[in-house]
C-alpha cells in the first residue's frame, strides 16, 4: 500500500504544472480545477489507509478544496469522521491552505428534523459535522437542496446567521432549481452575504445547467462547482462489456445499475471511440468536456482509487476539442 504514515506534504504541491486553479465568481478565491469528494470511497465501509491514500496524493497534487456532506458514508457521517481523523493525523498544519465544505439538506438522523432545509436542520447539522470533521469552521457550507416545504427566507436566513457565528467563511446552495435559486441568492445578497457559489451535477449525460443555471451564475457572479463529472463511472469504460463486481453499481448502486441499459452503452462505446482517438481514457476526456465550459470553477471527481485520481487528474491538460468534436460529441448525445 503506497501511503504515507507519517505525512510530509510535497513541497512542489503549488509548483507550476501541477494544478490549475480558478476565480470563483466575484470573489478572489481561486478553487483548484479538480476537488476531491467524498460522497462515496471514504466512508465507514472503506479501508482508511486507502481513503489516506487518495486524500495525500490530491493534497500533494494541488487538490486543495475537498468536498464533503453530513450524510457522506456509507453509513451517514463516517466520510466527516475519516476525514477528521485524516486532518487530526495529518493535516492540522495545513488548514489554512484548505476549502473544506459540508452540507445539509437530504435525510441525516431518525425523528422529523433529522432531513430537509430547515432552520433546525441546518444549523443543528453543521455543529455536528464539525465535530465530526474535528474542524471550528468550514470554509463552504451549502444548503444541499430546495426541499420544497421550507421557506426559501427561513433557509438562506439560517445561512446568514451560519455565517455571522462564523462557523462558515462562506456559503453556497446545490440542487435548486433555477426560480427558487433566484429568490433564494437575492435574499442573500440583500444581506451582504454573496453566495459564492452553486453546486450542481453537470457531465456529457446530464446537461441541465447549460439551460439556465449558467446563465444565472454569470449574472449573479457566482462559482459553479458539477460534481459527478463521469457520471457515478458510466462515462468511463467500465460498463461497456457487463457489470463488474467490483464497480459502483454492481456492488453498491442500483439505482446506477438500472442506467445501464443497451441505449446508454451504444452511447458510451462511440464516446470511448472518440477518447481514444484523442489519445484519452473516457474519463479524462469527459472530465475535460466539463472543464471547457468557462462557467465551470471546479469540477468534483469520485475517485474509487488512486490510479483514477491520476486519470482523471490529465483532463486538466487535454487538448481543446474542435469543432468538429464538438460536434459529433453532440450527436452521439442527442
Ligand atoms: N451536491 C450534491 O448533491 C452531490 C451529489 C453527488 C456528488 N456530489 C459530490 O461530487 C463528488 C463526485 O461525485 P461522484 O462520486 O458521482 O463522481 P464521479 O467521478 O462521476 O464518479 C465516481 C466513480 O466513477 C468511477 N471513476 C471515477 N474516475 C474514474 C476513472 N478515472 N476511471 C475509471 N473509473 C472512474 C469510480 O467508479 P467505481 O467505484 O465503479 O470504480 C468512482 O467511484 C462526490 O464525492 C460529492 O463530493 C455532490
Amino acid at each position: 500500500m503506497n501511503y504515507k504514515k507519517t505525512y510530509v506534504a510535497n513541497p512542489d504541491r503549488y509548483a507550476e504544472g501541477m494544478m490549475k486553479y480558478r476565480q470563483c465568481g466575484a470573489s478572489s478565491i481561486v478553487l483548484p480545477e479538480m476537488s476531491l469528494g467524498f460522497w462515496w470511497n471514504f466512508g465507514g465501509v472503506n479501508v482508511y489507509e486507502e481513503s489516506l491514500a487518495k486524500m495525500t496524493y490530491a493534497f500533494d497534487h494541488g487538490i486543495t478544496c475537498f468536498d464533503l456532506a453530513n450524510n457522506y458514508g456509507p453509513p451517514f457521517g463516517s466520510a466527516e469522521e475519516t476525514f477528521g481523523r485524516m486532518y487530526a493525523d495529518n493535516f492540522r498544519a495545513h488548514r489554512h491552505e484548505m476549502i473544506v465544505t459540508t452540507k445539509a439538506g437530504y435525510e441525516m438522523w431518525e425523528g422529523p428534523y433529522g432531513c430537509g432545509s430547515s432552520r433546525k436542520m441546518l444549523i443543528t447539522s453543521l455543529n455536528e459535522s464539525l465535530q465530526r470533521m474535528n474542524l471550528d469552521y468550514v470554509d463552504i457550507f451549502y444548503s444541499h437542496r430546495y426541499d420544497g416545504v421550507t421557506p426559501i427566507e427561513e433557509t438562506m436566513q439560517a445561512l446568514v446567521d451560519i455565517v455571522r457565528s462564523g462557523k462558515a467563511i462562506y456559503v453556497g446552495l446545490s440542487n435548486y432549481p433555477v426560480d427558487k435559486l433566484k429568490p433564494a441568492v437575492e435574499y442573500l445578497e440583500a444581506r451582504d452575504v454573496h453566495p459564492l457559489i452553486y453546486q450542481g451535477k453537470y457531465n456529457m449525460l446530464t446537461r441541465d445547467p447549460e439551460v439556465a443555471h449558467f446563465d444565472l451564475m454569470t449574472e449573479k457572479r457566482m462559482g459553479f462547482t458539477a460534481f459527478s463529472p463521469v457520471n457515478q463511472g458510466l462515462l468511463t469504460g467500465k460498463y461497456l462489456n457487463g457489470i463488474p463486481t467490483d464497480s459502483r453499481a454492481g456492488s453498491a448502486s442500483d439505482r446506477l445499475k438500472s442506467l445501464i441499459t443497451p441505449e446508454l452503452v451504444e452511447k458510451v462505446r462511440k464516446l470511448n471511440d472518440l477518447a481514444a482517438q484523442r489519445g484519452e481514457s473516457l474519463a479524462q476526456m469527459a472530465t475535460a468536456w466539463v472543464l471547457r465550459r468557462p462557467e465551470v470553477t471546479s469540477v468534483i471527481i469520485g475517485p474509487r482509487t488512486v490510479e483514477q485520481m491520476q486519470d482523471s487528474l490529465k483532463a486538466m491538460n487535454s487538448a481543446p476539442f474542435t469543432d468538429e468534436e464538438q460536434r459529433i460529441i453532440n450527436e452521439i448525445l442527442k
